[in-house]
């Protein structure tokens, strides 16, 4: 197990498996790549990008962390949103939380959680913001599920607002951002209704 000699062969397997559908896909994939999307998801294993929308290699460009948070001084994240903005120039951005979020959950405990509990702020920040609402909401899984909507809500803004999307939106370019949500439960894809148009 100390070379994981499993996963390589799966690779060979699932390397072969598309050649003979497609010949030549990894020759030409090679040579450039020009996705529409750009994903920024959960980290959570559980929410894999490519499957979920089920698109193959070099269709959907990724960015994820805990709980799909879009930060103005995360240069991680903002370079990928520019690269992807002015140089792959994607069609759409899709901010996409889920419910049952671990990320979203652990901000809601008073606990120590070490490094992390400075990363869960901006989402106690989400929380903040959105007080009076979610405070009413009694049942704690609905109150955890429905700051994970308030959350891409709010992530959602933060990628209208970061210089290379909002430099885009102004200049015409065409730009979609949108808000999605996950289900683990039913693995079914939930659009929040907050779409911004370029
Ligand atoms: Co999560």
């Amino acid at each position: 197990m100390k070379t994981l000699k499993h996963l390589f062969e799966s690779n060979q397997k699932w390397a072969k498996q598309i050649e003979s559908e497609q010949p030549g896909f990894f020759e030409q994939l090679s040579k450039q790549q020009s996705p529409e999307y750009l994903w920024i998801g959960c980290a959570d294993s559980r929410v894999p990008a490519n499957e979920i929308i089920d698109l193959r290699p070099g269709e959907v460009f990724v960015h994820r962390n805990i709980a799909n948070v879009v930060v103005h001084t995360d240069l991680n994240c903002l370079s990928v949103i520019q690269y992807a903005v002015e140089v792959l120039k994607v069609k759409h951005i899709i901010v996409c939380g889920h419910y049952g979020c671990g990320g979203v959950a652990a901000s809601l405990q008073d606990e120590d959680h070490g490094l992390i509990d400075n990363w869960l702020q901006h989402i106690r920040d989400v929380y903040r913001f959105h007080a009076a609402e979610l405070d009413a909401i009694e049942e704690p899984v609905e109150r955890r599920d429905r700051l994970c909507e308030l959350n891409v809500i709010e992530q959602v803004g933060n990628v209208c607002s970061s210089r290379p999307v909002s430099n885009a939106l102004k200049s015409g370019q065409q730009l979609n951002i949108h808000g999605w949500i996950y289900r683990l439960e039913d693995g079914i894809l939930k659009d929040l209704d907050v779409t911004v148009a370029g």
